[in-house]
Parts: structure tokens; sequence; C-alpha cells
């Protein structure tokens, strides 16, 4: 048992992380936690670069992308004003949406696995999560969410590449189930259904 946890929200894109991280987040608020929220990539300025090149500004290749990330993210956990890890110190639980394992998938598709955990391995040293809760969508009901969304679809956010991040997810979650605790969720059901699935999951540590 635990007063307050690290928890990562993983899924492809349109898979309902950010809706389900504000209903966490007001779930875990009324049973009196202090909870922090937070999303990767940050707005901080290495993701701030990251999001460049995301909407095609900037242009750079693959690796140096996924570098890129490992810095947002050790910048994340270690920043002194709202580091995760200075977070969590205050008592807060902190809830994220997207840790290690969106690099292992998006960037696995383009490079050796292995190389974006290992590039990884300072993150998964200094904080694992608690739970990492994997919201499982069938990559067609995620692209008709992200088609009704009111945000323009991005270039990547094709069937294919949905299909393809989700089969790397499955893999990277495999590699590591020993050292993870991972859970998988149906997030093909209602916003609230999942909020209760998610809810459940992280009930019974705390
Ligand atoms: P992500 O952060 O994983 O990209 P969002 O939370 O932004 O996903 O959800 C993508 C879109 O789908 C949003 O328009 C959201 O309102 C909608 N949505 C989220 N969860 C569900 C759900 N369970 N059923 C139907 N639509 C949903
Ligand atoms: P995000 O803003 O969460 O997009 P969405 O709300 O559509 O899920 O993430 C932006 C993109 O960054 C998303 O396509 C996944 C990608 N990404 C990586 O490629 N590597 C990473 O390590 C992370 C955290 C995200």
């Amino acid at each position: 048992m635990k007063d307050n946890l690290f928890i990562a929200l993983e899924g492809i894109d349109g898979s309902g992380k950010s809706t389900q991280t504000k209903l966490m987040e007001q779930s875990l608020i009324a049973r009196g936690l202090k909870v922090y929220t937070t999303f990767e990539p940050t707005n901080g300025p290495i993701g701030s670069m990251i999001r460049s090149v995301l909407r095609g500004e900037m242009k750079m290749d693959d690796r140096a992308v996924a570098g890129l990330f490992v810095a947002d993210r050790l910048d994340h956990l270690l920043n002194e004003q709202d580091g995760i890890l200075k977070k969590l110190e205050e008592g807060y639980t902190v809830i994220t949406d997207r840790y290690y394992f969106s690099s292992y998938a998006y960037h696995g598709a383009h490079m050796d696995m292995d190389w974006v955990i290992a590039a990884n391995a300072m993150s998964a040293s200094l904080l694992r999560p608690d739970v990492t809760l994997f919201i499982d969508v069938a990559p067609e009901v995620s692209m008709t969410r992200l088609q009704e969304r009111n945000e323009k679809i991005e270039i990547y956010e094709t069937l294919d590449n949905l299909r393809s991040v989700r089969a790397k997810y499955v893999e990277a979650f495999e590699k590591l189930a020993g050292t993870e605790n991972i859970v998988f969720v149906d997030g093909n059901n209602s916003r609230e259904a999942i909020s209760r699935d998610l809810l459940r999951q992280v009930e019974h540590m705390l």
C-alpha cells in the first residue's frame, strides 16, 4: 500500500488518454488525494522542439527525435520546478499521459526497440510507474474518434500507423512483462465504463 502513486496512461492516438487522465484526476481528488496530471511530450523547451518536429515545421532524423524524447523525459522527471520526482516527494499522486512505453512503441517502429529501451534506462531507473495502464482500443475505433475530434488529423494518424503502433506496444509489453506492472483495459467502451475499469486497477494499490 502506498500513499501516493505514479500512474502512466498509454495508448495509441485517440485512445482516450487525455480524457481518462482528467476523469481519473477527478475520481482520485474525490477520494481525498492530492493529484498532479502531466503529459509527454512536455510543454518544456525540449517538448516544444519535439512538437515543432511533429508539426513538420522542423525536419529531423527519427533517431535524433527519439533522443529528444529521452531528454524531454529526463527533464520531465528531474525539473526542479515541477518535475515528477519533486511532485511525488510533495505527496502528489502523479498521472502522466504517456511515458517511456510511448517511446518503445512509436520509435520501435523505425529502429531497434532494444536501443530505445537502453536509451531510456536512466528514466526507468529513476522512476518506474507503479502501474502502466494501457487503454486498448481497436485502431478503427480510434480512427473514428480522431476524425470526429475537432482538430486536424495529423499526417501520421493513418489506420496503418495506428495498427503498427498498437502491435509495437504489445511487443514492448511482452518484452518487459517481468520488470513492469502493466494492465490492459478495454478502451472500446464508454468514457464512464473505461474510467471505472481504470480506477479499479489503482484503488487496490492505495
Ligand atoms: P488521446 O489523448 O489518447 O489522443 P482523447 O482523450 O483526446 O485521446 O480522445 C480522442 C477523441 O475521442 C476526443 O474527441 C474524445 O472526446 C473522444 N473520446 C474519448 N474517449 C471516448 C470514448 N470512450 N468513447 C467515445 N469517444 C471518446
Ligand atoms: P500526444 O500529444 O499525446 O498526441 P495524442 O493526443 O494524439 O495521443 O503525442 C504526440 C505524439 O508524440 C504522438 O503521436 C505520440 C508521439 N510520441 C513519440 O513518438 N514518442 C514518445 O516518446 C512520446 C511520449 C510520444
